[in-house]
């Protein structure tokens, strides 16, 4: 049966105390919209609506940039989760089979749990997804026996004897998309927000003679993001989670809690990644690569048997081949590093192809910006760059050529060819005691007319 899921991301998140709508704040290099529409995606949606109103545009930017063929609505005014569902109608015309209700501000349902929602709705017409809390505070509490879910009451209505209750909404839901679109635009909003509740559509099912049932999940599943201290909580929640994980695939991690993973990152079994290693978004590691202490990758590949760091720095579109040697305060963006390239210390290399088993010195520089447009160095294979030569792009140095430790390389080096673009050394033999002679007098008298 196909699947529709709306994504609830209207809120302003008055609590973050922040000028950026609170489903773009990030938990693992993603923004909080990314999670939820992550996890909703391994239902295979046949549409996804996302209902944005606080910072509509960039919402909405963002909600695309994860799921191109997404559809947005607009909640001019937040009266409420029901009335931002009603919202979604539209959106929804034409759609059948379930519609299920996720928040922007909840990353960790996990799809095994939405999976059960949906096999929960062959018994039921309405699913609402419970947990048992150890402070319920304000959640909304479930008034259920066993799975048969009578209602779900909101704190401020509740009575005392309902806010006893500990099984909480974590306010996922799952019904017939035509089915809840037209409960949703039957609520009323006589409660004491205010507001058109999404919870009370279990009452009106209930009242239509159809039934709801609870499917529970663990807490920290439904970890929502108000504040900017939950924010710090959900990236601690992720990152654990993110190192169980990678030991569990046979990755080794020397000092796990000092590893912080991305959303999206891919790294295969038998890679080590030393001590104190930040990825951000779009890093894949190989099988058997290894990561060194103190390095941070971004948007970069890194293939079987290369090795990285200490202290290196990975950039957007850096591609590292098998065998590929990348040392201490080297830094990587926008190229192409072939088989067995080494390149070693004290390094940037940008917008740059480096051939299949080409040395790069020390100090060597890419110089690839000239303050407004940048270019590409192209250097072929076993090439060897003596230390600190400057590559001025767009340069060109063919295969097996040479440059001399220090060259300012401006024009293109043919293949096999040595280039030299320094100055030629000069020698004066006896001179330097007579040099130092002379800057000593020169501080003397500067001491001298100081006084
Ligand atoms: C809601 C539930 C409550 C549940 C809790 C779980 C209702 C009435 N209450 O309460 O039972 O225990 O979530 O966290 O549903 N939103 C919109 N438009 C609106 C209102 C909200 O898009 O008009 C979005 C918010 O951005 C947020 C989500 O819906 O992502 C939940 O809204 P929020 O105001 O936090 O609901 P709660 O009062 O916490
Ligand atoms: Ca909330």
């Amino acid at each position: 049966m196909p699947v529709s899921l709306v994504i609830l991301a209207a809120g302003q998140g008055t609590r973050m105390n922040s000028d950026l709508p609170k489903v773009l704040h990030r938990v693992a290099g993603a923004p909080l919209l990314h999670h939820a529409m992550q996890a909703g995606a391994a239902l295979s949606p046949e549409r996804v609506v996302v209902v944005a109103g606080h910072g509509a545009e960039a919402v909405s930017k963002a909600a695309r940039a994860w799921d191109e063929a997404c559809g947005i609505v607009v909640q001019a005014e937040q009266l409420g989760t029901g009335h931002a569902v009603a919202q979604a109608a539209p959106a929804l015309a034409g759609v059948s089979g379930d519609c299920v209700v996720l928040y922007g501000d909840t990353p960790f349902i996990r799809p095994e749990t939405l999976e059960a929602m949906l096999e929960a709705r062959a018994r039921h017409a309405v699913v609402v997804l419970g947990f048992e809390a150890r402070d319920p505070g304000r959640y909304g509490r479930l008034i259920a026996q066993g799975e048969a879910l009578e209602r779900i009451v909101e704190f401020k209505d509740a009575t005392e004897a309902q806010r006893a209750i500990t099984l909480c909404n974590s306010g996922v839901i799952c019904a017939d998309t035509a089915l809840l679109l037209d409960l949703v635009g039957t609520l009323g909003n006589d409660n004491a927000a205010g507001e058109y509740y999404l919870t009370d559509v279990v009452e009106l099912a209930r009242r239509r003679g159809l039934s709801a049932g609870v499917v529970t999940c663990d807490e920290a599943e439904t970890l929502g993001v108000n504040t900017r201290a939950q924010l710090a909580e959900a990236e601690a929640a992720f990152q654990a989670r993110a190192r169980a994980e990678a030991l569990e695939n046979g990755v080794t991690l020397t000092a796990p809690e000092t590893v912080f993973f991305a959303l999206d990152t891919v790294v295969g079994r038998d890679a080590i990644i030393g001590p104190n290693v930040v990825f951000g978004p779009g890093v894949t590691i190989e099988s058997g690569a290894e990561i060194r202490a103190f390095c941070h990758l971004e948007g970069c590949h890194v293939s079987r048997g290369a090795d990285v760091g200490p202290f290196a720095r990975l950039r957007p579109g850096a591609e590292l081949a098998e065998d590929v040697h990348v040392g201490n305060f080297v830094e990587i963006k926008n190229a192409i590093l072939e088989e067995g390239v080494k390149v070693g210390h004290l390094t940037y290399l940008g917008d740059a192809d480096v051939g299949e088993g080409t040395n790069i010195g020390a100090g060597t520089v890419t110089c690839n910006y000239d303050g407004v447009m940048k270019h590409r160095t192209r250097i072929g294979k076993r090439a060897f760059i003596g230390s600190d030569t400057m590559l001025v792009a767009p340069v060109t140095v063919g295969d097996g050529a040479l440059t001399g430790s220090g060259s300012v390389i401006t024009a293109d080096v043919p293949a096999g060819a040595v280039a030299l673009g320094r100055a030629r050394q000069v020698v004066k033999p006896g001179l330097a005691p007579k040099m130092f002679e002379m800057y000593r007098s020169i501080k003397e008298k500067r001491q001298k007319d100081a006084k």
